[in-house]
């Protein structure tokens, strides 16, 4: 089978960070084209940063890193880093990048990309919130039947929010993208909160990646020590949810994720719910179908992926 070409468009963030690691370390099944980057965890000039310092860290300089939207469509940026750090990738101790931007803007790259492929052929990965999708598709409407499909991190239904009680942050720091993005007709997957909370870097499996004894496995158990700080103190959890790496992870085993092709809209008026995912879980309403919204995962065996594939790097 020919590696998915993929573009990963991304806030890192200590999770994003290791979605961004498994894919690229996993070159049999994912092709990556592109990291685009956008302002979420932190804003675009940590972002953007960020992802080259982890490509720097899987020792891929030739990566494609852009800079892309600063802030959502039509609201203030809101961050997170009260969960993130003040880098965004707050825990190990990495030098900056010494691999320039590539110039041009990150909807730019997606568009032509894009177009520059036959239709069917890219996937789009989105890990923080869609702003950066959204507005290619807005300028380059015919783009959007070409897309494979896209496989993103967001929203919740069982889990409810993490941001505001009913929001999980990517949708809620940019609802008006999320809805353009969700109504658009392209097959979307979508790894929730109520997937992404099962996936926790319990101390077992910290100690699997420390025990990699690699500059890699050292840099992943420092960056999930420090996120879990949050997570244990807000959920009682056991260790940090590693959110993104679900993403990437299921384009390489699907089978570990289970879930229902069901409708799923976003609230974009009322302040309360902005940002909600309303995920038409037990069918409902006769709303059509547009995402397959995963409700499980193998945890065990996402994490066994994850520790082999990091051994690589
Ligand atoms: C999502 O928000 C960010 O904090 C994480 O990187 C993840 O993409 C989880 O709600
Ligand atoms: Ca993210």
């Amino acid at each position: 089978m020919q590696p998915q070409k993929i573009i990963i468009d991304t806030d890192p963030g200590q999770d994003d960070a290791v979605a961004i690691l498994l894919a690229l370390a996993s070159p049999e099944e994912i092709e990556v084209l592109g990291l685009t980057c956008v302002a979420g965890n932190v804003p675009l000039d940590l972002t953007s940063k960020n992802a080259r310092i982890v490509c720097e860290l899987a020792g891929k300089t030739n990566v494609k890193v852009f800079a892309g939207c600063d802030r959502p469509m039509g609201r203030d940026l809101v961050t997170a880093e009260h969960v993130h750090g003040k880098t965004g990738l707050d825990g190990p101790n990495l030098p900056d990048p010494t691999m320039p931007l590539i110039p041009g803007h990150a909807v730019d790259f997606i568009i032509d990309t894009i177009r520059d492929h036959a239709p069917g052929v890219i996937t789009l990965c989105p890990l923080g919130p869609l702003t950066n999708i959204a507005t290619a598709f807005e300028k380059a409407p015919d783009i959007v039947k070409r897309v494979k499909k896209i496989v993103l991190m967001g929203g919740g239904y069982f889990e409810g929010g993490n941001i505001t009680p009913t929001a999980e942050f990517n949708i809620y720091v940019d609802p008006q993208a999320a809805d353009i993005v969700f109504k658009s007709g392209v097959p979307i997957v979508v790894m929730p909160l109520d997937v992404t909370h099962k996936a926790l870097v319990t101390k077992p499996r910290n100690d699997a990646f420390r025990a990699l004894s690699t500059r890699v496995g050292t840099a992943v158990a420092q960056m999930t020590d420090f996120f879990e700080r949050f997570d244990k103190e807000k959920y009682g959890s056991e260790g940090a949810p590693l959110h993104d790496p679900c993403v990437t992870a299921y384009l390489i085993n699907p089978d570990l994720f289970t879930g229902r092709h069901i409708n799923v809209e976003i609230e974009t008026q009322s302040e309360l719910t902005m940002g909600m995912t309303v995920a038409d879980w037990w069918r409902v309403t006769d709303r059509t179908p547009n995402a397959t919204f995963m409700g499980d995962i193998d945890a065990d065996g996402f994490f066994a992926l994850l520790t082999e594939r990091l051994a690589r790097l």
